[in-house]
């Protein structure tokens, strides 16, 4: 015993000096918050318990504009910490600069994930970003209201969508549901409109803001007429108030039973689904007509970390098989990996998993964020502003896209190919 505690300081030195040439392992780990304190808890306890390395989630703002924000100033102000960003998928070209290149660590394992989502990961040859979810825009709807009101089936057009929306709005109100609406959205000045309104444009055949070749497209009558039309539902079948909806806004609405339609992300489901939910059972998903956007999480590593090496090791964790597989068989979000899709375990017929299927077999509208690169941010700003001005009636789509054509053109002029 005399012996043990004579050798133990020396253990505790060798440890902390690195003992048989180990790198000094952090006292703690720091990750941005998913916004999701549950997932965090689940994500940060299990790496602990595998590594023995400590966890701090660091919190982060509701929009993924003000996130934006936060980020670059951290990273601006080179500080340690987080370790690892969660990066929506439009970031990386933004921030690549401050990433580290997991090319060398990790690159032989991308050719499991999503190639589209490995893209929006790769910057200039350096990988600077994981897939860790996959998100996509999804149409929801309730469907005892449905039913009740005679339809068969959730609409497949914009147009559809207006008239069961309004007549389940007028139903409902007649009941005495003073403050039932048809449909609620994304309508605040902030990423989550650009990606309601892509989806609106691309949906008429409007194009997608910037296109693959990097030609501004946004000036054109379809998509003028497609947020035209949005603006129309604003103080018809949508509140006033959606003009300042962000996601929470609008799923707070529908989750207390105030709203017949939805436009949402996917994780949205497990949420109507959970114990508690005013929505079990009453809740269906579908397609958005058109197509809905790619959204999503992907895990970088900031060039300022001090723990660079158990960074990786938390990106390699967390966007690894096994966990992927675990959080779609929780039902939390949607893995990067396309082969859990075919799980024996999440085949259709598993009524929890219809927004998956959806997810998978539809088309997806990809934002402009590869082709603007870092000048994405701009990008988005710029269209968001535009299309909120014509949904608070300022001016008419028509000169709003005309006045947004030479100010994306200008913007991207310099990096677009
Ligand atoms: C979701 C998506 C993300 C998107 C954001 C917009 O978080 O996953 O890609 O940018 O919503 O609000």
């Amino acid at each position: 015993m005399k012996k043990m505690l004579l050798l133990l300081p020396a253990l505790v030195w060798l440890w902390s000096c690195g003992g048989a040439g180990k790198a000094h392992p952090p006292s703690t780990l720091t990750i941005t918050s998913l916004n999701n304190q549950s997932l965090d808890a689940r994500f940060t306890a299990g790496f602990t318990q595998k590594t023995g390395i400590a966890m701090q989630v660091i919190p982060t703002l509701e929009s993924a504009t003000d996130r934006l924000e936060q980020y670059r100033e951290l990273l601006k102000e080179q500080s340690s910490t987080p370790d690892v960003l969660v990066l929506d998928v439009i970031w990386p070209g933004m921030l690549a600069d401050d990433l580290v290149d997991l090319k060398p660590y990790l690159g032989n394992e991308m050719g499991v994930y999503f190639p589209e989502l490995v893209k929006d990961g790769t910057v200039e040859g350096r990988l600077v970003a994981v897939p860790f979810v996959r998100d996509v825009g999804l149409l929801y709807y309730r469907s005892d209201l449905l039913r009740e009101y005679g339809f068969s089936r959730p609409p497949r057009s914009w147009r559809e969508l207006e008239r069961m929306a309004a007549r389940i709005q007028v139903g409902e109100r007649r009941k005495g549901h003073a403050n039932f609406w048809g449909y609620v959205w994304q309508g605040a000045p902030y990423e989550g409109l650009t990606c309601d309104a892509l989806e609106w444009q691309a949906s008429a055949g409007g194009g997608r803001i910037i296109e693959n070749d990097g030609i501004v497209s946004v000036d054109n009558p379809r998509a003028a007429a497609a947020i035209q039309e949005a603006a129309h539902w604003v103080g018809t079948i949508s509140p006033p108030g959606v003009v300042q909806f962000e996601e929470y806004d609008a799923w707070n609405v529908f989750r207390a039973g105030r709203a017949a339609f939805m436009r949402g992300w996917e994780w949205y489901y497990h949420a109507s689904q959970a114990p508690g939910s005013l929505l079990r059972g009453k809740v269906g998903v579908t397609r958005i007509p058109g197509g809905g956007v790619l959204g999503g999480s992907m895990l970088g590593v900031s060039r300022f970390s001090r723990h660079k090496k158990e960074a990786i090791q938390l990106v390699r964790f967390l966007t690894g098989q096994k966990m992927e597989r675990q959080r779609l068989l929780r039902r939390e979000v949607l893995p990067t990996l396309p082969v859990l899709y075919r799980e024996p375990a999440v085949q259709p017929g598993d009524s929890g998993l219809a927004a998956l299927e959806h997810a998978v077999s539809y088309q997806v509208i990809a934002r402009p964020s590869s082709i603007a690169g870092a000048k994405y941010g701009q990008v988005s700003r710029a269209y968001f502003l535009a299309v909120h001005s014509v949904l608070t009636h300022r001016q008419t789509a028509v000169r709003a896209l005309a006045a947004l054509q030479p100010k994306l053109t200008q913007i991207v002029g310099q990096t677009a190919k």
